[in-house]
């Protein structure tokens, strides 16, 4: 691999409306790509294997659009604002392409699945438009577009998992890196327009998942993030060659994340995102028995009303999902837990509402992505409901939400003072090179000096907690 220079533009938060560039250069080829994505950490993943295609076709990189002879966006069709945020971005593109016009303009990702071809009527700058399951045809659809034609290719696939192309990593701090399980999701909340953009569900084949996550410990990596939509459902009827010559017994879950732990004690492992209806026994008394295997799991509950939950198809029920939160407290008493909460469903009651209120106190979450309801075309609900709380009201009970949350996630810090947690240094803190910054197994960020001791990024340290902020712990290498 060339030799490639990465840099980080802004942070990316976990879900969601995030949004960031990554950005890399490489002074080694003629023309020049620069790609912005937004959305999930799925969406970053896919970004990293879209770089390597392109670097492939003999594209580098750049971290600077204005010489790029490729620019494109990964984007997100989560919630109207995405959207919105991406059509602003174009515009600003737009401006430069009318000084230079050989540069072309590509959209990835979920909007461009969702919009197809209408995408290229709509921003008439755009000249590719290539949906999540398609990126192994970007070199082609770049020669079209290079001839003056418009390129588009959505085609949604039942199998692809591009298992074989080896990421390359960008905005990385060379400690923490995310892996895709699987593509696609096969739920169809009511709300969501994640199946409509990315296909059916499909699992990636464990040993190239393994293989992958090996390669990264070798590298130096220390902390792998397994990603998929609905990753309780992974399921690979290709077995893991163990080299034991145990059977050839189909992968859950729960077993990949065995394995995957099993590479070495000192690779940590995260997940993300689980669902409630499908999340295993077998699952939390894995994460109990290793020790590297994080103690956090985001669950998202969406409401905290049976009857809300019902018309969003979630399939669980408000006590449904309270046992599941007993039974992880009970085989892991000291694991995080954060979710994502929805304000203002169709037909939201202000009882629903506070039902949901009194769900987060007794899930009692360390942390929640929090959005107020946003209509998506095509949706179950979109076709089904109307959208009729207005939209004050559901800002209104977000910010209720969101107050509350803030509260839980206080006083979930201000209890882990004196507590001593086993922490991975990620890198310098924000704030001051004399700091480092790292997570505890619980994903909380912990501030702490570097005390002229010689540890470097990627080392494990044991802190002690002496103060909290709403969202960082600060303490003490001890
Ligand atoms: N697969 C994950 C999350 C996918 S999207 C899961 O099942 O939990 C991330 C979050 O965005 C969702 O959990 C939900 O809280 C939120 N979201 C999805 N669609 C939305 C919409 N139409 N309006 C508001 N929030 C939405
Ligand atoms: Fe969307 Fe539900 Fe699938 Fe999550 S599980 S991606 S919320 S449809
Ligand atoms: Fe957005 Fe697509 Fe992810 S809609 S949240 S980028 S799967």
């Amino acid at each position: 691999m060339p030799d490639l220079k990465i840099n980080k533009v802004h942070d990316e938060s976990r879900q969601g409306e995030s949004y960031g560039s990554f950005v890399l250069d490489s002074p080694t080829h003629t023309k020049k790509f620069y790609i912005e994505s937004y959305g999930c950490q799925m969406n970053f993943a896919d970004s990293e294997i879209v770089a390597s295609i392109l670097q492939d076709s003999g594209f580098g990189a750049t971290r600077n659009f204005e010489e790029a002879d490729l620019i494109l966006l990964n984007t997100c069709s989560i919630r109207e604002k995405a959207e919105q945020t991406v059509r602003k971005r174009l515009t600003e593109f737009r401006k430069l392409k009318q000084g230079k016009a050989g540069t072309l303009i590509g959209v990835l990702g979920c909007m461009a699945e969702r919009l197809k071809s209408k995408f290229l009527e709509e921003e008439k700058l755009v000249d590719i438009v290539v949906g999540p399951d398609a990126y192994r045809t970007l070199p082609g659809l770049i020669i079209e577009a290079e001839s003056g034609q418009k390129a588009v290719n959505v085609l949604l696939s039942r199998e692809e998992t591009y298992a074989d192309i080896s990421p390359i990593r960008l905005n990385s701090n060379g400690v923490t890196a995310f892996v895709s399980i699987m593509r696609g999701c096969n739920n169809m909340c009511a709300f969501c327009v994640v199946p409509f953009t990315r296909g059916r569900e499909r699992s990636r084949d464990a040993d190239s998942i393994v293989k992958e996550c090996t390669d990264l410990f070798e590298q130096g990596y220390r902390e792998v993030t397994l990603l998929g939509q609905n990753v309780d459902s992974y399921y690979s009827t290709n077995s893991l060659s163990t080299g034991s010559g145990q059977g050839e017994a189909p992968v859950t879950f729960a077993k990949l994340l065995a394995n995957v732990a099993s590479i070495d004690p000192q690779l940590r492992i995260r997940f993300s995102t689980s669902h409630p209806k499908d999340i295993t026994d077998e699952v939390l008394l894995t994460m109990a028995k290793h020790e590297n295997i994080c103690k956090n799991i985001h669950l998202p509950v969406q409401s905290g009303s049976t009857r809300i939950l019902q018309l969003m198809n979630r399939t669980y029920t408000r006590e449904w999902y309270m046992a599941k939160i007993e039974r992880i407290r009970e085989i892991m008493p000291d694991c995080g837990i954060s979710s994502d909460i929805i304000s203002g469903f169709c037909t939201e009651t202000d009882q629903d509402h506070r039902d949901t209120l009194a769900l987060m106190e007794f899930s009692n979450y360390d942390f929640s992505y929090m959005f107020f309801y946003s209509e998506r075309p095509g949706t179950l609900a979109a076709r089904r409901y109307t959208d009729d709380i207005p939209e004050e009201i559901k800002k209104e009970r977000l910010d209720e939400i969101v107050k509350l949350q803030n509260r839980l996630s206080r006083e979930s810090n201000k209890r882990d003072i004196g507590k001593t947690f086993k922490v991975l240094i990620e890198g310098d803190s924000k704030k001051s090179s004399d700091d480092w910054m790292g997570r505890s197994s619980q994903n909380k960020v912990v501030v702490f000096a570097k005390d002229d001791l010689n540890y470097r990024k990627g080392d494990y340290v044991m802190v002690n907690v002496h103060e909290c902020t709403g969202a960082t712990l600060i303490g003490k290498i001890i």
